[in-house]
Order: structure tokens, then C-alpha cells, then sequence
């Protein structure tokens, strides 16, 4: 029996969220289908896979992931198989799925933070650290705390562009370690993008399309000056803020995935064809991981 698990994005927060600061991501309509068969020529699998097969006890097999977007594209992808191999365990569902599928995340990667392993697994508007929606649970790792939430907004149209691979996260991270090890300056960033992600939530929640994408901006602009952007991606940008609401990058960065909150959409859709990207038309979904027949 497939598991059917949903792709992620970043609306506000991402790297912040990493030092304790809040960040708001949400499922999109983008599905991966994950079955778990048999290994017959014993095919070799990414550590993540191994490790996920290895806590359901079925390393022998090999897990078939029917997707779509390309992995490595700041859309969730690891995440997504992790938890989509671990529902085969029936007993993992809701907060116990996603701790394990974090521990797993966190076993092979060595840091980053659990909102993309819980939004995957929860659905919806996913608010980490802020006193905002519906509290689902929490998770800790060494000397740091997320606290989740559900944020109760509308679902939203929006356009996702990939501008090919993003190096890998952890890469991206300790970039942006090292700044914040260089001072006050790189913390001043955080607070702002802080500030921007709790802004955000009662945008969404008021579904104030115009003030996310304004926020969006302002969240590039200083994911920007930890130099995750890169002149394709500013190209991006530009046709964004021209014809949506806004635009930013989401997830690690130095590549990967933007998302812009569309406006002239035939405009949009035109400009960006021109250029080497591709484009996913979708919108933000409330549903979260499942198992079908
Ligand atoms: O791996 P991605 O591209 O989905 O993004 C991870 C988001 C970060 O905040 C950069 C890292 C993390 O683990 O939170």
C-alpha cells in the first residue's frame, strides 16, 4: 500500500528558525507517491532511505518514490520520503511520525531544524515557534525547543519556481553559521526576520494577500545578505514583484526553489518561460501525509 506525502514550502523564517527564531511553512498540492518493494537487484539507497527502512525494520527493500519535483529542490524532498516510508509502520502517525521522521533527518544530516519533517506530517499552515493557531506539538533537540503550530488561513495560489539544484542544505546552513559566529550583525538579521515571520502569520490568517507578499520582499531581502541568492534567482525576483504580490526564496537557498504570490499570471507564466527555470502553478493545501489502498 502507497503512502501519499506532500511537498513543503517556506513562506517566512527559514535559517532563522535553525537559532529559535519562529518560521511558517505550508503543504502544496504536489504529491509524491511512496511504495516500499522489494530489493531485487539490491540497488544502493541514500542514507536517509536506509535509515527510514531500518527504524520499520525492512532494510532489504527499496522504496519507489513517484514524484514529479526534482530532489535537491528545496521543496522537501528528503523529508518527505522519510515520513512517507515510516507510515508503513501503522503505529507512527501524527507527533510520533514526526519526531522519528526528525531523529532520521537529524541521524544523517547533523543539524538543521524539524519544520520540514512536522509540516509534511501535520498539513496546512505550520507556524514554528509563535503564539499563534492551533498548538500541535513539540520537539527538542540538545539545547533547543520548536514549538508547533496550525495556522487557520485560506489556501493561497502559488507559483514555484526551481532554478536548478541547490548544493545541500547543511551547506547552506553553515554558511549562515558562520555569519551569525561573526557577530551582532547577522543576529540583527534574525530579529528582523523574527519580526517578519510573526507579521506574516496575521497576514495569513486575515488572508491579506498583499502584506504577505510585501513581507515575502523584505524576508528575501535579508536571506540575501547571507548570500544564499544568486543573479538567476534575483532574475526571478524581479519578474515576481512586476507581476505578483511577491517573491522570495524558500528553503536553504543557492539555488533551489522561489515562490512568488501571483498576480498576472499570463504575464508571470510568459516572463518566467523565457528564462532556464521550471514552473510549478499550484496552491498551499491543508492536507498532510496519508495512506491509501
Ligand atoms: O532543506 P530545505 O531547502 O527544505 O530548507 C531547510 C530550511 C532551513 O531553515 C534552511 C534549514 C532547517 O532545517 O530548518
Amino acid at each position: 500500500m502507497p503512502s501519499y506525502v506532500p511537498h513543503k514550502v517556506i513562506f517566512f523564517g527559514e535559517h532563522a528558525v535553525v537559532y529559535g527564531y519562529p518560521s511558517i511553512s505550508s503543504t502544496i498540492d504536489i504529491f509524491s507517491k511512496i511504495q516500499i518493494i522489494p530489493n531485487k537487484y539490491n540497488y544502493l539507497q541514500t542514507p536517509f532511505v536506509q535509515e527510514a527502512l531500518k527504524h520499520i525494520g525492512q532494510e532489504k527493500s527499496y522504496v519507489k518514490v513517484d514524484s514529479y519535483i526534482p530532489s535537491g529542490s528545496g521543496l522537501g524532498t528528503s523529508s518527505m520520503v522519510i515520513v512517507g516510508v515510516l507510515m508503513h509502520n501503522r503505529d507512527l502517525r501524527g507527533e510520533a511520525l514526526a519526531k522519528a521522521a526528525y531523529e532520521i533527518e537529524y541521524t544523517v544530516q547533523g543539524l538543521g531544524s524539524p519544520i520540514d519533517t512536522t509540516t509534511i506530517v501535520a498539513g496546512g499552515f505550520v507556524m514554528t515557534n509563535g503564539n499563534y493557531g492551533i498548538p500541535l506539538w513539540k520537539i527538542s533537540k540538545e539545547n533547543k525547543t520548536w514549538n508547533f503550530s496550525n495556522l487557520p488561513g485560506k489556501n493561497m495560489e502559488i507559483f514555484i519556481v526551481y532554478v536548478g539544484p541547490k548544493g545541500s542544505t547543511k551547506e547552506q546552513v553553515e554558511k549562515v553559521r558562520k555569519f551569525m559566529e561573526r557577530g551582532r550583525f547577522a543576529k540583527e538579521i534574525m530579529e528582523n526576520i523574527g519580526m517578519i515571520t510573526r507579521e506574516g502569520a496575521s497576514a495569513i490568517i486575515r488572508n491579506d494577500i498583499v502584506k504577505i507578499g510585501e513581507l515575502m520582499n523584505e524576508n528575501h531581502k535579508e536571506l540575501k545578505i547571507f548570500g544564499l541568492s544568486n543573479p538567476l534567482i534575483e532574475k526571478v525576483i524581479e519578474i515576481g514583484n512586476k507581476f505578483g504580490y511577491g517573491a522570495k526564496l524558500t528553503g536553504a537557498g543557492g539555488g533551489g526553489s522561489l515562490i512568488i504570490l501571483p498576480d498576472k499570471k499570463d504575464l508571470l507564466r510568459e516572463k518566467l518561460n523565457e528564462l532556464n527555470v521550471k514552473l510549478f502553478e499550484t496552491r498551499t493545501t491543508s492536507v498532510g501525509s496519508f495512506f491509501k489502498e
